[in-house]
């Protein structure tokens, strides 16, 4: 990895010690330049459609590769949020406490399960075994829904075995990937996972308004999606009068999506893939594991990824970006980051803490 290379299409690089990657990443310049491409495309109106197209579906298939999936099980959503409301409204959930939540996650992965019986499973130190899942699946149980990676202390589940659990008592098994995707490995098929959303905005390098959802082949015919358009249709340049669905994930997008988003987001995966998805995740648990042996204040349990956060109550130097919120802060590295940056960070910070 030609790290001063990389950097160069970093320019935030040269002002600040960015450690804020799971909030919102920079994009790197050729992603920018992808963007750029397609407003160029709108100066002459619909006339490169095709290639708009063309271009969602190579995206497509680089998402696919990154999640070992087939393509036929990948739709284009807006945002990881919108991933979970399309499978949280088309599961028919009805009973008592069928959804198994955590306290661990992201409101996207909590409030759209609330309007159905749900239960929240509790952390203790941080994490959350797969024990203490176990233990709340009962005969109600239909829906186990967890963020890969908690936003807020960066606790990375177990998801194959979480897979393997939810396979066992015959419930879906639902990951919200959008703190892992672009950093840890994420295989659909080896986590035995049924729906998972995410979106390109983090760890994966791309603008926002575009993100993913993968629906398990078997279940793209079991169930229909909670609101269709144009897009969803088989033939969706007909414009018939009978709606027939488009086959596999297809159905689930609905409408015009975002083209200069999904140029972006193609771009970021070409970016990622160039790189190397096991050399990032290396270099990432690298610099962050350098945080877990300086900090003793950590909220960030073993299971790591590449967030840690940390108890600190006191104003950060403005060249660090992180997030800070409540008496904590959260930091998180990504592959361009250094060495040297994290602990120049932690001299910063460290004398706060004696
Ligand atoms: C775990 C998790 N899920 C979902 C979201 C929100 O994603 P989106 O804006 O794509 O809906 C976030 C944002 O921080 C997050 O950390």
């Amino acid at each position: 990895m030609d790290i001063e290379k990389i950097r160069e299409d970093f320019p935030v690089t040269k002002e600040y010690v960015y450690l804020n990657n799971a909030a919102t990443s920079p994009l790197p310049l050729p992603v920018i330049e992808a963007v750029q491409e397609y407003y160029e495309t709108r100066k002459y109106g619909g006339l490169y459609y095709k290639r708009w197209h063309e271009v969602a579906r190579k995206t497509k298939k680089l998402i696919a590769r990154l999640l070992n999936a087939d393509v036929s099980e990948i739709a284009l959503v807006g945002s990881t949020s919108e991933g979970i409301n399309i499978v949280a409204n088309m599961l028919g959930l009805k009973g008592k406490g069928e959804v198994l939540l955590n306290d661990l996650e992201f409101p996207s992965n909590t409030y759209p399960w609330m309007k159905f019986r749900y239960k929240v499973v509790r952390s203790k130190k941080g994490r959350i075994d797969l024990e203490d899942f176990e233990k709340e699946i009962n005969e109600n149980t239909k829906v186990l829904s967890v963020s890969h990676v908690s936003y807020k202390n960066g606790f990375a589940h177990d998801i194959e075995a979480l897979g393997e659990l939810c396979e066992e008592k015959d419930i879906y098994f639902f990951v919200d990937a959008i703190q892992s995707m672009g950093v840890l490995e994420v295989d659909v098929k080896k986590a035995k996972i049924d729906f998972l959303s995410s979106g390109a905005y983090k760890w994966q390098l791309g603008p926002s308004g575009v993100g993913v959802l993968y629906i398990r082949k078997e279940l793209t015919d079991m169930f229909e999606p909670p609101y269709i358009g144009w897009k969803s249709a088989r033939n969706p340049f007909d414009f018939k009068l009978e709606y027939e669905p488009a086959e596999g994930a297809k159905k689930f997008e609905i409408g015009t999506p975002c083209h200069a988003s999904i140029f972006g987001y193609k771009a970021a995966l070409e970016y990622l893939f160039s790189i190397g998805i096991k050399k990032i995740k290396k270099r990432v648990l690298s610099l962050t594991q350098i945080f877990h042996e300086n900090l003793e204040n950590r909220l960030t349990p073993e299971n790591t990824s590449g967030i840690f956060s940390f108890k600190y109550d006191f104003k950060i130097p403005k060249k660090f970006v992180v997030t800070k919120k409540d008496d904590y802060v959260r930091v998180s590295p990504h592959f361009y980051n250094t060495k040297e940056e994290v602990e120049e960070f932690i001299k910063a910070i460290q004398s706060r803490l004696k």
